[in-house]
Parts: C-alpha cells; sequence; structure tokens
C-alpha cells in the first residue's frame, strides 16, 4: 500500500486498528509533505519574508527583496510605487519593450531561449527574478549573486562599471571556483550566450526598479521613471563598459619579480595589500575584520595561498582583479596607483604562495 511509510506496515504496529492506523500515516506524510514542498511554493509575486527565522532566506538588512521594500516605501508616504513602476519596467524592459530593443543593449531574440535555460539551471540558486534568493540560495556561503543590483564582480572593466558581455560569459563557463557557481561548459555555447543576455537583461531591469525605489525614498514622491531609465540605460552602453587591458606584457618570472612583488604587497605607499591580506598572504592581515560586501553579507580577503582564485588563477586573470578591483567588496582597484611593471610582479609574489599539496 502505497501511503504507508516503511516504518509503519499496518499489521505490525501494536494498539492501531488498520483503518487507523492508515489514516494515521495519511496525516504523517500529507504533514511531512508540506513541511518539505512549503518553502517552493512561494508565489514569486508576494513579498517574501527578510528574516532568518522565516524562510532563512536573507541574512542582511541591505539585501530585502524589492517588493517587499516598495511595500515599506507605499506604508510610509501612501504613494502607490509598484503599479506605475511595474508599468514603465515593462514598457521599457520588457521582452518586447521599444526602449530595450532601440536601446541596443540586448539581442531580444536570445532572451527567450536564454530564460529557458535560466530557469533550468540558474535559477534555483540565483531566484526565478534574478534576486539571488534561489530554494538552494540559504545554504551557500558565500551567496549567489542577486543579480538585480547591476554589480558584477569578476569584470574586465574599470571599477564601477558594468561588465563585458565576455566577462559574464567567462563566469558561466569557467564557474567561480572556491565558490558554489558551477561551471557551465557543458552547455552550447550558443545557449551560454543566450544566458549571458538574460542576465544582462535580469540586471538591466533589476537596478532600474532599484534605481526608483531609491530615487522614491530620497524625494518621498514617485521619481521620474523616464530620467531613471535614461541613467541605467547609460551605465550599460557600450561606451560606459569598456575592458581594460594590461598596459606592458607580462615579464617573465623570476626571483626579483617576486622579491619585489612582495615589497609592494606589504608597502603602505604600494598595495597595503597586506593590511587586509596579511604578509604571507592568507587573509589574516589586521584590518581583515568585520568587512561586509555591498549586499550586506560578511566577506574576508582571500587566503592567497591556496592558488583558487574565483576568476581565475593565470596571471592575466590576477593582473585583471588588482587592476579593476572586485566591485562590490573591499577589494580596491589599483590601476590608477601601481605601474602595470609592479602589477606583474605582485602577480608573480602571488603565484609564489602557491603551497604545495
Ligand atoms: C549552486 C548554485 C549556483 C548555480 C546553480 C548557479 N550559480 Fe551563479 N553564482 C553562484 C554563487 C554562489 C555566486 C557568487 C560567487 C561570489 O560572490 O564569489 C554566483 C555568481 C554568479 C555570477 C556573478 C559573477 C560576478 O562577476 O559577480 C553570474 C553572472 C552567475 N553566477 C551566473 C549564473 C548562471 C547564468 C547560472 C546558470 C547557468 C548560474 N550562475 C548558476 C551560485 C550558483
Ligand atoms: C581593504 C581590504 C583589501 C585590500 C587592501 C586588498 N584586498 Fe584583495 N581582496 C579583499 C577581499 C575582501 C577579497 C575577497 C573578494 C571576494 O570574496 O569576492 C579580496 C580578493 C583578492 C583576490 C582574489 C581574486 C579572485 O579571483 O578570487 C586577489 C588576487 C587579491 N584580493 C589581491 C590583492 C592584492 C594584490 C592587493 C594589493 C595590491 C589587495 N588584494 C588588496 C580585500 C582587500
Amino acid at each position: 500500500m502505497l501511503l504507508h511509510g516503511p516504518n509503519y506496515p499496518p499489521d505490525t504496529v501494536a494498539g492501531f486498528s488498520q483503518r487507523g492506523s492508515s489514516l494515521f500515516s495519511l496525516l504523517f506524510w500529507i504533514l511531512g509533505l508540506i513541511v518539505f514542498v512549503s518553502p517552493f511554493l512561494r508565489d514569486p509575486a508576494q513579498p517574501t519574508p527578510s528574516t532568518v527565522e522565516d524562510t532563512g532566506r536573507l541574512a542582511s538588512e541591505i539585501d530585502i527583496p524589492f517588493r517587499e521594500e516598495a511595500g515599506y516605501f507605499q506604508e510610509d508616504y501612501e504613494v502607490d510605487l509598484l503599479t506605475p513602476l511595474q508599468e514603465a519596467s515593462e514598457a521599457w524592459f520588457g521582452f518586447d519593450g521599444e526602449r530595450l530593443a532601440a536601446s541596443g543593449l540586448i539581442e531580444r531574440e536570445r532572451l527567450e531561449p536564454g530564460q529557458r535555460a535560466y530557469v533550468a539551471f540558474c535559477s534555483g540558486c540565483h531566484g526565478i527574478e534574478g534576486d539571488g534568493g534561489g530554494p538552494a540560495a540559504r545554504h551557500l556561503e558565500p551567496r549567489p549573486r542577486n543579480f538585480r543590483s547591476g554589480i558584477f564582480k569578476f569584470t574586465s572593466t574599470d571599477t564601477g562599471t558594468a561588465p563585458t558581455r565576455k566577462d559574464i560569459f567567462q563566469t558561466i563557463t569557467r564557474g567561480l571556483s572556491g565558490a558554489s557557481m558551477p561551471d557551465f561548459r557543458l552547455l552550447s555555447e550558443e545557449t551560454r550566450w543566450d544566458l549571458v543576455e538574460y542576465v544582462r537583461y535580469l540586471a538591466i531591469r533589476g537596478s532600474f526598479e532599484q534605481l526608483a525605489l531609491q530615487f522614491a525614498w530620497d524625494e518621498e514622491e514617485l521619481p521620474d521613471l523616464e530620467e531613471t531609465a535614461d541613467i541605467i540605460l547609460g551605465r550599460w552602453s557600450p561606451q560606459a563598459a569598456r575592458p581594460v587591458y594590461p598596459a606592458t606584457p607580462e615579464p617573465p618570472m623570476t626571483e626579483e619579480t617576486v622579491a619585489r612583488g612582495k615589497e609592494i604587497f606589504a608597502s603602505s605607499s604600494g598595495g597595503s595589500c597586506s593590511s587586509c591580506h596579511g604578509e604571507g598572504g592568507r587573509g589574516d592581515g589586521p584590518a581583515a575584520a568585520d568587512f561586509l560586501d555591498d549586499w550586506g553579507y560578511p566577506i574576508v580577503p582571500r587566503d592567497l595561498t591556496t592558488g583558487v582564485f574565483r576568476a581565475g588563477s593565470e596571471s592575466a586573470d590576477l593582473y585583471r582583479s588588482i587592476v579593476t578591483g572586485i566591485n562590490g567588496t573591499p577589494m580596491p582597484a589599483y590601476g590608477g596607483s601601481i605601474d602595470p611593471e609592479d602589477i606583474w610582479c605582485i602577480v608573480h609574489f602571488i603565484q609564489s604562495l602557491k603551497e604545495k599539496e
């Protein structure tokens, strides 16, 4: 009989009649089922509770789900923000939005296949709406990215600017070592480009809504949504997000380059890297405690001795992280303050730290 749990075969449970036992195990299974599936049943259109006790979904006060925050705004100022915002969002950033098409920022024909692949492979962690709140998110450290802030960490572009398509493609293809973000190199290249487009779409649309909400709080009224859209479109324009290339080619790694790198790594006129990463690069510098990232979650400087780097461990990857910094985290950008030759030396020093297994 299907409804009986394996531990309660009807004939062996003393004290229950056959019928009482069936009823008992039926109730038992229904209760179990409810407890198990309830976290997945939430209507995505409903506000999501934000406390850890409710769902374990969020640990941060900054990373509040958009609809919930819009709800607070409405309560405080009695201004309906959500309806006009959703309409504007749909008109400009919906799949068929004319603004989006005219902007040239998104290849629209990739959105539908991109969405299908996203729902299948990514939403479990990143959430259907891209807010980083998928059902698996609560178990993960670091958290899956909330794309709706528009902030990407591992980019080849100047600090604080949007990523290139290739940056996102690389993240999807290679995954992020040391974090739970898997690599998706088994998906066809076409599908990965579709996903890039859909992630851009979630980020552009999400950051429009977030910025409008921020303006609404600042101005205590409905902001000019046209202006808000222009700001976001500008941020994502190809002119704003240009990749940074090494200014000089990598020199061969020698004892001298490693020694020079070590010196700059520790010097306060150089990188002061050691203040966060520690002299030996173990992530235990004096300034390392109590950092939060831009989403409000605790973050620690990386242990550089493991040889595992999220954005890749090739010289060019490390060079890029040092020059452009890591957006949304305390890791600064050094492109303007350390000479390219010296940055290569730091790269060699970091590579020399890798401990043999
Ligand atoms: C098992 C959970 C998981 C799955 C599945 C997953 N990701 Fe991630 N992803 C993460 C985590 C965790 C991070 C954040 C890592 C960090 O902050 O260092 C992340 C970060 C990212 C980033 C941000 C990189 C940056 O520069 O900030 C992108 C883009 C991304 N994922 C895309 C995807 C796509 C597309 C898929 C589906 C094809 C996907 N992810 C599936 C966990 C996941
Ligand atoms: C204010 C603190 C701080 C300073 C100063 C700092 N970092 Fe970092 N660094 C961080 C944090 C925090 C992370 C982790 C970011 C993350 O988890 O995504 C990090 C990550 C890194 C990574 C890992 C990149 C990857 O792909 O995983 C490298 C490499 C790195 N830092 C090198 C440096 C170097 C070299 C310097 C000096 C030129 C430096 N850092 C200075 C805080 C700092």
